[in-house]
């Protein structure tokens, strides 16, 4: 898995590049690199960005400046490059993360993530060079680099050898193998603390009962979450 990064704020991802997870993955071969929008801009002084059209507060990514960065980094015209590889602008309006998309987003060889900033991304970024836009949640960030590391975290640590163990990412929260429920609760030593036990199932040593007991709590889970997304849904409403 190869992740281009195309960014106005690169060292954002140095702490990010030092975690465990990510430090294992790159060390198995996989690559994560950042672009500065601002290496390439064709304009002058490091400008990348303009008022919007119409006006309107904010300043706007420029088309051209993305051109620039995108064509220094592949050497093809970046129409002819989402053709080829999955290019994500991030975007609080685009399609929401969730395990499905990290999954695809997982399985294809190379990713370039595109960072907006200030107001966003020109429309024809979007339209023209992107393959999708990509939103971790319904609300605004200062820019994509959150969402960005977001992204590549949850995509990195599915890749084999991210978490150390094979197992750790296959059966955990929406995932298929828990059929999209949330995972079941954990508990370690000690056995009790200020008299909160854990429970006697989990200390049995009986592996089926095991098992029965987290599937079962994990369908609780998605049950109580259904329940409060309706709840919050209803009370809405006017
Ligand atoms: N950029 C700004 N806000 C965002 C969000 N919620 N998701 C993805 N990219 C963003």
């Amino acid at each position: 898995m190869q992740i281009d990064v195309f960014t106005l704020f690169p060292e954002a991802f140095d702490w990010f590049r030092n975690q465990r997870h990510v430090t294992n993955v790159l060390a198995h071969g996989h690559a994560l690199d950042c672009v500065d929008y601002r290496d390439t801009t064709p304009l002058t002084g490091g400008q990348v960005d303009d008022m919007p059209f119409g006006g309107g507060a904010g300043m706007v990514l420029r088309v051209d400046v993305v051109e620039a960065a995108l064509r220094a980094r592949y050497d093809i015209d970046p129409v002819e490059l989402r053709a080829r590889r999955r290019v994500i602008a991030l975007a609080p309006s685009g399609r929401l993360l969730d395990d499905a998309l990290v999954d695809e987003l997982a399985a294809e060889p190379a990713l370039t993530l595109l960072c907006g900033r200030y107001e966003g991304f020109d429309e024809r970024i979007v339209e023209h060079f992107a393959t999708e836009s990509v939103s971790i949640g319904r609300y605004v960030l200062a820019g994509g680099e959150l969402a960005a590391m977001v992204v590549a975290d949850a995509v990195l640590r599915k890749l084999p050898g991210a978490l150390g163990h094979e197992h750790s990412a296959l059966e955990e929260s929406y995932s298929a193998a828990l059929e999209g429920a949330p995972e079941y609760p954990h508990y370690t030593r000690p056995a009790e603390w200020r008299g909160w036990g854990v429970p006697e199932v989990l200390l049995s040593g009986h592996h089926a009962r095991v098992e029965e007991w987290r599937r079962e709590q994990s369908r609780l889970r998605a049950r109580a979450e259904r329940d409060a997304h309706d709840a919050a849904r209803a009370g809405r409403r006017p």
